[in-house]
């Protein structure tokens, strides 16, 4: 993957990698740069989540997280404009991004939309080929809502989920054609 003058790699992070130095700014996103530091290792060993970086070198630029979700229909609130979808049960099946986070220095560049193309290729071409998925989710910080919705994500409609601190926003894999953006230039 060439992204203006450097050279980087999307894969798995593995026991092997150097997960510290990812500078994130903003104090709200700390615990993001915690996760990555101290948990993802483990969580991938007792197969509770899989975390994926994008690196120069052994340099961590970027990394997402991928666990299994839901849709859940809350009962008291009109069903939710997801697709064709009929909410006739509680739970829909979906992968969930747990984490994704861009070292400041490299915002901007395409490695956000890398990594959420990565994470739709894998659940739709890996997971839903496989086994009854059809939504990919995730609690969304207010100031990235609108880098979700570049990505082909909407909030869910309801007043439960406005309210949140950070709303569910989804996309439905069903119909819904996954390219693969190449980085730009800085
Ligand atoms: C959100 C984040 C992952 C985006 O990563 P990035 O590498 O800067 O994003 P990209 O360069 O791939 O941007 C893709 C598009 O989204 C836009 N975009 C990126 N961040 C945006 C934001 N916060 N608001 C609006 N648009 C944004 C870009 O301008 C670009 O648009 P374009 O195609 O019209 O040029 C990164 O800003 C980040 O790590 N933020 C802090 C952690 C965070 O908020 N994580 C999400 C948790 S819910």
């Amino acid at each position: 993957l060439q992204n203006g003058d450097i050279q980087v790699e999307l894969r798995e992070i593995g026991v092997g990698d150097h997960v510290t130095g990812l500078s994130l700014g903003d104090k709200a996103f700390t615990p993001l740069k915690t996760f990555v530091q101290r948990h993802t290792k483990a969580y991938a060993a007792q197969m509770l989540a899989k975390s994926y970086g994008v690196f120069e070198g052994e340099k961590l630029l970027g990394y997402v997280t991928l666990v299994c979700g839901q849709i859940e229909v809350d009962g008291g609130e009109p069903a939710p404009d997801v697709g064709d979808a009929q909410f006739e049960y509680k739970h829909y099946p979906a992968v969930k991004i747990a984490r994704l986070a861009v070292n400041r220095r490299y915002r901007g560049t395409g490695l956000g939309r890398h990594l959420v193309d990565f994470s739709l290729g894998l659940a739709r071409d890996t997971i839903a080929s496989a086994v009854g998925c059809r939504f990919v989710v995730l609690d969304v910080k207010p100031q990235s809502v609108a880098f979700y919705e570049k990505n082909g994500f909407r909030l869910i409609d309801t007043e439960t989920n406005r309210a949140r601190d950070e709303p569910v926003m989804f996309l439905d894999l069903k119909g819904t054609p996954v390219t693969v953006a190449a980085p730009q230039e800085p």
